[in-house]
C-alpha cells in the first residue's frame, strides 16, 4: 500500500518514532564506542555513500583507523576527509578483491573489525529482468564479500581475534516479495554463508554480528516510490545500529517484529503467497 505524501498517515509513517519502532535498535554512547574501536582498524566496504559513509565518519570520530573501500575513489576521499585510508576496488571483480585484501593485510595487518556493507539492490519484475541482473547482485552482495572474507580470515584466525559484521536486510527474514528475486536471493546467500562462517570462526576467537536492517533513506532506497513514506532510518541512525554491533558484538541485531515475521513465515507461507498474487501480472 502506498501512503500518499502530505497525508497525516504519511507524516506519522515517516516520523522518527515510527522509524525507530520499525528499525533495528542502535545507540551506544560515544565513550562505549570509543572504548571498542579507538586505535583499532575497521575495514568498511561500500564506504563511499549511504550507510557505509555514515559509519566510516562515525568510527573515525571515535578514533578508529578506518579502511574504506568502494568503486568511487573521489567519494571515498571526500568521506575520509584525510582521516581514513581509501582502497578503491570493484567487489564484483574477484582479482580486484584479492588485491584489496593483500594491500590491507600488507599495510595494516589483519583488521580488527570487517563490516561487509557494500550492496547492490535491484527491484524489477522477472519479465523486465536480464540474467545480468542476477549475476551482478550475486557478484556484489555474495561472491565479492565471500572472497574478501576468505582472503582476510586466515590472518585474523592466526591472530586469534576479530569481529565480522554483515549488513543484511529484513528482506531475508520476511517471505520473498514480488520483484525482489535478484536482491533477496543474493542477500540471503551471503546471510547463510556468514552465519555458517561465524560458527567456524568462533573457534578461533572471531565474533560475528548479522544485522538485519529495515528501510534506510539512502540512494539505494530512493528510487522505490512505494518506500517513500515507509518508516525508516537515516544513514546516521542506521550507523548507530552498526555502532552497537561493533561495540557489543551480539550474534544478531534485527527489529523486534522481524523475528515474529520470520516465525510467522514458517507457518503462513500459503496465505502470504495468496495475498501477494493479486497484484496485476504486468
Ligand atoms: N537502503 C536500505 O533501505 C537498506 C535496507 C536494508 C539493507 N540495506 C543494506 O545496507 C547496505 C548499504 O546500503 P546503502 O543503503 O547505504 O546503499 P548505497 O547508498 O547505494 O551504498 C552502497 C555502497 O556499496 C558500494 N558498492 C556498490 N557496488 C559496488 C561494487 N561493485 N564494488 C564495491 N562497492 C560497491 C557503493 O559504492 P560505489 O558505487 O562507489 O562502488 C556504496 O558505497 C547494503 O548492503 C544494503 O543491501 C540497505
Amino acid at each position: 500500500m502506498i501512503i500518499r505524501d502530505g497525508t497525516l498517515a504519511a507524516r506519522i509513517s515517516r516520523s522518527r518514532l515510527a522509524g525507530a519502532l520499525m528499525s533495528p535498535r542502535g545507540g551506544v554512547g560515544v565513550e562505549e564506542l570509543r572504548g571498542a574501536v579507538e586505535g583499532r582498524t575497521v575495514l568498511i566496504t561500500g564506504a563511499s555513500y549511504g550507510l557505509g559513509a555514515a559509519t566510516a565518519r562515525m568510527l573515525a570520530d571515535a578514533g578508529a583507523t578506518v579502511l574504506m573501500t568502494a568503486r568511487t575513489a573521489a567519494a571515498l576521499a571526500e568521506v575520509a576527509g584525510g582521516r581514513g585510508h581509501c582502497y578503491p576496488a570493484d567487489l564484483s571483480d574477484p582479482a580486484a578483491v584479492g588485491e584489496l585484501a593483500a594491500r590491507v593485510l600488507a599495510e595494516h595487518g589483519p583488521p580488527d573489525v570487517v563490516v561487509s556493507n557494500a550492496g547492490k539492490s535491484i527491484r524489477r519484475t522477472l519479465a523486465a529482468s536480464r540474467f545480468h541482473d542476477f549475476q551482478r547482485t550475486m557478484a556484489v552482495n555474495y561472491l565479492g564479500p565471500v572472497r574478501l572474507l576468505l582472503d582476510l580470515l586466515p590472518a585474523m584466525r592466526a591472530r586469534g581475534s576479530g569481529h565480522l559484521v554483515n549488513v543484511s536486510t529484513i528482506g531475508v527474514q520476511v517471505p520473498p516479495g514480488p520483484r525482489w528475486a535478484a536482491y533477496q536471493a543474493s542477500k540471503s546467500a551471503f546471510d547463510v554463508f556468514f552465519r555458517s562462517a561465524a560458527l567456524e570462526a568462533a573457534a578461533d576467537g572471531i565474533t560475528a554480528t548479522s544485522v538485519y536492517m529495515g528501510l534506510i533513506r539512502t540512494r539505494m532506497s530512493a528510487p522505490t516510490a512505494s518506500l517513500a513514506n515507509a518508516p525508516g532510518q537515516s544513514a546516521d541512525e542506521a550507523a548507530g545500529v552498526l555502532a552497537r554491533a561493533i561495540a557489543r558484538r551480539p550474534a544478531k541485531i534485527s527489529p523486534w517484529w522481524a523475528d515474529l515475521a520470520e516465525l510467522g513465515a514458517a507457518v503462513s507461507r500459503r496465505p502470504w503467497e495468496a495475498a501477494v498474487r493479486w497484484r496485476p501480472r504486468r
